[in-house]
């Protein structure tokens, strides 16, 4: 089954990607369009993967460009994220735009294919006053089967 990796190029993203190709599924890996042509940690995938996925260089904040991307896929695995704690404290936009409408971008563009079946990755922290580091970290893994509401004959 196609799968769309989001965030491919990232570390969880590439090793999942690999994971999948191993275990023979057909892989589009979403990595964030950049004009370095680098496909960050995927430059660096093992040898037995290499050139077994396709690539698609997009941005999860444009839904024209996720929808493009979902098209063909059953499934969509979302890593793609802003993760940098310090950065979003002067730029909290960039994340709302990422880590909110992009996340918003992929559900409904798995809600418009004919699987829906959508799993994002989230983490979740919380910082304590005073404290010199992270107290509590809990990751969450989300599995969500998207619903229409719209009525189609091809959908279940
Ligand atoms: N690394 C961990 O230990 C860990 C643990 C729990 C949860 N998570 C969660 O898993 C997810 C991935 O984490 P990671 O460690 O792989 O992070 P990462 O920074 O290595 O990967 C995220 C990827 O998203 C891509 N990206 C960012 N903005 C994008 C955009 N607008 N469009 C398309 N791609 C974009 C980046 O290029 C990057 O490669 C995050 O949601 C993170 O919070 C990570």
């Amino acid at each position: 089954m196609k799968i769309l990796v989001t965030g491919a190029d990232g570390f969880i993203g590439s090793h999942l990607t690999e994971a999948l190709v191993r275990a023979g599924h057909d892989v589009r890996a979403l990595v964030l369009y950049n004009s370095f042509n680098s496909y960050g940690w995927l430059d660096s995938c093992d040898e037995d993967v290499k050139g077994k996925f396709d690539v698609f260089a997009g941005d999860v904040r444009d839904p024209n460009g996720v929808r493009t991307a979902m098209q063909g896929c059953k499934a969509v695995l979302h890593l793609a994220a802003l993760i940098a704690i310090p950065y979003s404290y002067h730029s909290p936009d960039t994340y709302v735009d990422t880590n909110i409408k992009g996340t918003l971008n992929v559900l409904q563009a798995a809600r418009r294919s004919t699987e829906r079946h959508a799993l994002c990755r989230s983490l979740r922290t919380t910082h304590f006053r005073g404290s010199r580091r992270i107290q509590r970290l809990r990751s969450r893994l989300i599995s969500l089967r998207c619903r229409s509401t719209a009525p189609s004959a091809h959908r279940s």
